[in-house]
């Protein structure tokens, strides 16, 4: 019953997105596709038609930085939770924080209730979980100050920006899927400034086969965690991104290794190209529904989702032990 709801109550995403579908005769195109993705479509927009729900199909990988260098990089009021994250990973080394480096691929964007789809774009950046924003001690928040953010896509880029995040628009290598196989067989994924020629992020990973993923350190529920907590860049508003870990589409999470390379994409890195070798993550598909603009206070406490039947599906085909 989209309009017994008040205007009031919708995101600002969901008014912008409608206003451009009007504007646009009911489909949000800024740019025609050039290529068509393998991901796989949205489950979750009959589920939920009142609500902005998606695919994101991602490499995530953890950079672990030393805590004084996370300090550094971390504005000064925002305290680190280090016990949150060594609940999660109690073997985690000493003196050391978690990095999340998130490159992902948007896909069948959709606003079902209003008939509304929005083009896939991709996305990657540095993002520093485990925040305590509000200062209450327990609720973490992830902050992803930075992003590279498909140049073609005027409502993403917006949508990033509203948050206070430094954008990028960049162009994608592969331009409309989430990683793409290298004749060695790994995978690889990289976003190009267009606006900055020398600013670019890179990913190249091997997927570990059983023995080899045993080594892996991090289990799937800190890639759980991490991407369910609300994120904020400037602070002025969080985003609450609920991803699913539990459906079909995640059968196929596998453990990688690889390699980060990146300059200038973060403000931080100081113009200097850096890369990061041997690092762990997983590549997983996810559904979401993302509600965009909340007050940050509003999440304190915010625990994910929680509860029964919030668990994950069997990794099968590509996956190691996770
Ligand atoms: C994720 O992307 C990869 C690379 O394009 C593709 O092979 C895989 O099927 C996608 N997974 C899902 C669940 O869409
Ligand atoms: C869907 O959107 C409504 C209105 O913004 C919100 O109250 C509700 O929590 C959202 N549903 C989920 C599952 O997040
Ligand atoms: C955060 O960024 C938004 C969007 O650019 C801006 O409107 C807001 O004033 C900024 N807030 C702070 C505290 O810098
Ligand atoms: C993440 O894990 C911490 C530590 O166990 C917990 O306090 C927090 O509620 C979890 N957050 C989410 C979003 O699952
Ligand atoms: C899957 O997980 C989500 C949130 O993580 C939860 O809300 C939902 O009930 C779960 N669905 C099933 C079928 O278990």
């Amino acid at each position: 019953m989209p309009f017994q709801l008040s205007m009031f109550h919708l995101s600002a995403i969901a008014l912008l997105l409608l206003s451009s579908a009007i504007l646009n005769h009911g489909r949000v195109t800024s740019q025609p596709e050039v290529c068509v993705s393998h991901d796989q479509p949205n489950p979750l927009a009959d589920l939920f038609p009142n609500n902005a729900t998606g695919v994101l199909n991602a490499t995530l990988l953890i950079i672990p930085i030393a805590l004084e260098t996370a300090r550094r990089l971390i504005p000064p009021q925002y305290g680190i939770l280090e016990r949150a994250y060594r609940d999660l990973l109690p073997d985690f080394p000493a003196g050391m924080y978690p990095v999340l480096m998130q490159a992902a691929h948007d896909h069948d964007v959709q606003f079902k209730a209003y008939g509304i789809t929005i083009d896939d774009f991709s996305r990657v950046g540095f993002e520093f979980p485990f925040l305590d924003l509000l200062n209450d001690g327990h609720s973490s928040f992830r902050w992803a100050p930075s992003q590279l953010i498909t140049a073609t896509h005027d409502i993403a880029l917006q949508g990033s920006r509203d948050y206070g995040t430094v954008v990028s628009p960049a162009t994608w290598d592969p331009p409309c899927d989430a990683y793409r196989a290298l004749p060695n067989g790994n995978t690889f994924f990289r976003g190009q400034s267009t606006t900055s020629p020398t600013e670019f992020i890179e990913l190249e990973t091997t997927t570990r086969h059983r023995l080899a993923a045993a080594a892996n350190p991090y289990p799937l529920e800190l890639f759980k965690n991490i991407t369910n907590q609300p994120t904020f860049a400037n602070a002025s508003s969080c985003d609450n991104m609920i991803r699913w870990f539990n459906t079909t589409m995640s059968a196929g999470t596998a453990v990688v290794q690889g390699r980060v390379r990146a300059r200038n994409a973060f403000p931080y890195l100081g113009g200097e190209e850096r890369a990061w070798d041997g690092v762990w993550g997983v590549q997983v598909a996810t559904p979401f529904i993302e509600n965009n603009y909340l007050s940050c206070g509003s999440m304190r406490g915010y625990r994910g989702t929680g509860g029964a039947g919030d668990s994950f599906v069997e990794s099968e085909s590509r996956g190691g032990e996770l």
